[in-house]
């Protein structure tokens, strides 16, 4: 089979989809994806004010879809809309690392107890469903062997991460206890139009974005030497839709990455050259940061390669041009 091909996508076409956390970076890109594919959307989220959700990522499609504004805790509510639909897409999630660390509850609460209460919901009320599932390749740890495929084991430094690697267990779990198709994609450092781009408490690219968008120079820790996976957010959201499609994702786990990693410092410079005039400063870690660190995360994609026949598209240089000319026509909207 052709690289990349193999998707169908009027396989999409009039399918009832739920997004969880639609109004999120990546949530609400995969609503603009299905909709063009003819699917019926809805999206179901809190806005919560500690997660990069932004209204105005549904701006120009609020009329096509059905917005369902609730918390994930509601289990009454997930339960009444569960029912009818074909696929659900959990982009609901504490999303901040080092919120995490500050906040423990909250983000067991949202990333435990919300996760098991969409895998009850859909048990309970809707068996049919295909549930996907994102985690985090924050999950790893430090590398034990590289490049880090599936089967590595996961020793996570924060809670964040901690609670995506349970939460993914919860998903298997009831794939296998109760026949329900899921599948995980782990994600890393997603970048592109629709992102959080004013804390440094959400994903570092999207940080550096913003600054270099304002023309500030950005701050890197350390030398910045680690080897980090940063995907275009386009590339995610068609992993993502091929492993809902695809009835091979059933119960196995893929890293959806890029193929090529950089430095943070090589990310850092690129993204001053692609898209601000900024310049890039080092500085000492701090300790909240440094306790954290994970040093190089070097990822493996062949799996899903191989198995959903999924090829990144999109290289670094050309991903930051495309986020560029986004942000530079509303850019106010994402600077709160
Ligand atoms: N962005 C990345 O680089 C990245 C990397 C790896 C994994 N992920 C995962 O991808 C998924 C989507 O991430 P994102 O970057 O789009 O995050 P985001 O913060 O932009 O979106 C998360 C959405 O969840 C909503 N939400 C949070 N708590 C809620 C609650 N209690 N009830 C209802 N809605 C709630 C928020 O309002 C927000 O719209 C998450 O599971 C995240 O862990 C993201």
């Amino acid at each position: 089979m052709k690289k990349g091909s193999g998707l169908d996508l009027s396989t999409l076409k009039r399918k009832r989809i739920m997004i969880t956390g639609g109004l999120g970076f990546i949530g609400s890109s995969l609503a603009h994806a299905c909709l063009k594919h003819g699917a019926h959307v809805s999206i179901y989220d809190c806005l919560d004010p500690r997660s990069g959700g932004n209204i105005y990522n549904i701006r120009d499609i609020k009329d096509s879809v059905e917005l369902i504004f609730s918390d994930i805790l509601n289990f009454d509510e997930i339960s009444r809309h569960i029912t009818k639909k074909d696929i659900l897409f959990n982009c609901c999630a504490s999303t901040s690392h080092s919120f995490s660390m500050r906040e423990p509850w909250i983000d067991l609460d949202v990333n435990g107890r919300g996760v098991i209460n969409q895998l009850e919901a859909v048990r309970r009320f809707n068996r049919d469903i295909k549930f996907v599932q994102i985690g985090t390749t924050t999950q790893i740890g430090k590398m034990r062997y590289k490049p880090i495929d599936e089967i590595h084991p996961e020793f996570p430094t924060d809670i964040y991460s901690a609670d995506k690697s349970v939460s993914e267990k919860y998903v298997l779990i009831y794939g296998r206890a109760y026949g329900i198709r899921v599948s995980v994609l782990r994600l890393s450092n997603v970048f592109g139009p629709r992102a959080s781009i004013h804390s440094g408490d959400f994903t570092f690219v999207n940080y550096f974005i913003g600054l270099a968008l304002q023309n500030k120079d950005i701050t890197v820790y350390g030398d910045g030497a680690q080897l980090r996976n940063v995907i275009y957010v386009d590339d995610c959201v068609s992993a993502l839709i091929r492993a809902a499609v695809s009835e091979k994702s059933n119960n196995e786990i893929f890293f959806a990455t890029a193929d090529k990693h950089y430095s943070v410092a090589e990310i850092a410079d690129n993204i001053v050259k692609h898209i601000g005039s900024g310049k890039v400063r080092f500085i000492s870690w701090p300790k909240e940061r440094r306790v954290t660190e994970i040093g190089d995360a070097v990822i493996s994609n062949e799996k899903i390669k191989k198995i959903l026949n999924w090829y990144p598209q999109k290289e670094l240089g050309k991903g930051l041009v495309e986020t560029k000319k986004y942000y530079e026509k509303c850019l106010g909207y994402y600077l709160k």
